[in-house]
């Protein structure tokens, strides 16, 4: 990569795919055909793998799990559900997501840029039916975000290769020799009557939460600065309020999540001029490449971003973000909490917009 040797403190929050780190164990169904060839990965967080020697890329607490999933072509995963919020970003290929207690309330198909969000406490499984491996960034809500519960039929299925999965979230692999602690609680799947007690997600409602990148509506003028020279960009509101100036840009998704997540997309030379802001705040680079100038200005590191890197910008830093890319640029933004983020910005930037 091009950058200058970047300080200590922004070189642990800078993430690059390539440091991504690989588990084909983290989950009850890693030996169950269909589902064994899936790669998990923690990359901001714990997430909610059931291996406890996963490799976490960075583990402060930003309010909400940044995690990643990659699968070949056929791959399956199984159907849980999750106490907290979970908002799929497809980075590549074309995914079926499934839900309901029998994973047969409804479908979503998604292909890359597209985006999820599926409702806590019903159960969800996804398969990748494109034609080549598939790569999908996950956002879980909370700083915990507890255990996964697995549908009572994924519980049986993996018990009959090898795998059990204890109460405190222990993962236990016989093939390799693993046997379940003494005095030690295999957990034991959701009876009828609590299944009963989970609540249905019709097709239309899902379908509203499902941003698809080649129907994006585009919103001009979101942010203070847009009238500045290579400050244009278009935003697309997609889970919570955001960080938008501008009050009129709704969410495609407006629910509590813990975070919120939009998008941006501008051309070559153009993004944000320095703000900062008081909120976690994580960059995505999703199409070409952009450059995040850290600090104060005129004393900044400069970070590149390709696709598929992540920046955790700290907290109350100054920030200006360009696409140095020749192509248009998308970059998906995540910020911690559900309250509309306040941006603050340069005199500059308050001056031309007055
Ligand atoms: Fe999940």
């Amino acid at each position: 990569m091009s950058n200058v040797k970047l300080s200590e403190q922004l070189e642990t929050r800078v993430i690059r795919k390539e440091d991504f780190v690989a588990d084909k164990t983290a989950f009850i169904d890693a030996n169950t055909p269909g589902s064994d060839k899936k790669e998990n990965y923690c990359i901001i967080g714990p997430g909610v793998s059931e291996n406890e020697n996963r490799v976490i890329n960075l583990e402060e607490p930003h309010g909400f799990n940044v995690g990643a999933a990659a699968m070949p072509n056929g791959c399956v995963n199984s159907l849980h559900l999750h106490q907290t919020a979970e908002v799929f970003i497809v980075a590549k290929g074309t995914w079926r997501f499934i839900w309901g207690n029998e994973g047969k309330d409804g479908e979503a198909i998604l292909t890359d840029g597209d985006v999820i969000s599926l409702p806590t406490h019903i159960f969800r499984g996804f398969k990748n039916i494109g034609s080549d491996d598939g790569f999908l960034f996950s956002i879980l809500g909370e700083d915990d975000p507890k255990k996964v519960t697995w549908g009572p039929q994924v519980l049986r299925e993996a018990a009959d290769y090898g795998l059990v999965l204890l109460e405190d979230g222990r993962l236990i692999d016989s093939t390799i020799g693993m046997s379940v602690p003494e005095g030690a609680k295999v957990i034991k799947p959701m009876s009828d009557e609590e299944l009963a007690q989970i609540r249905k997600i019709t097709q239309e409602e899902m379908n509203a939460r499902v941003f698809r990148l080649k129907d994006r509506v585009p919103y001009s003028g979101a942010y203070l600065d847009e009238k500045l020279p290579n400050c244009k960009k278009k935003s697309y509101g997609i889970i919570g309020p955001g960080m938008a100036d501008n009050p009129t840009r709704e969410p495609l998704v407006s629910n509590e999540h813990s975070f919120s997540l939009e998008l941006i997309e501008a051309e070559p030379q153009q993004g944000f001029a320095s703000y900062k802001q008081e909120k976690t705040q994580v960059l995505l680079a999703y199409k070409g490449k952009w450059k995040v100038s850290l600090g104060e200005p005129g004393n900044e590191e400069d970070v590149i971003l390709t696709e598929r890197d992540l920046i955790s910008v700290p907290v109350g830093m100054w920030r200006s973000i360009t696409n140095i890319g020749e192509e248009t640029g998308l970059l998906y933004i995540i910020n911690g909490g559900d309250e509309k983020v306040n941006l603050e910005w340069s005199h500059k930037v308050i001056n031309s917009s007055k």
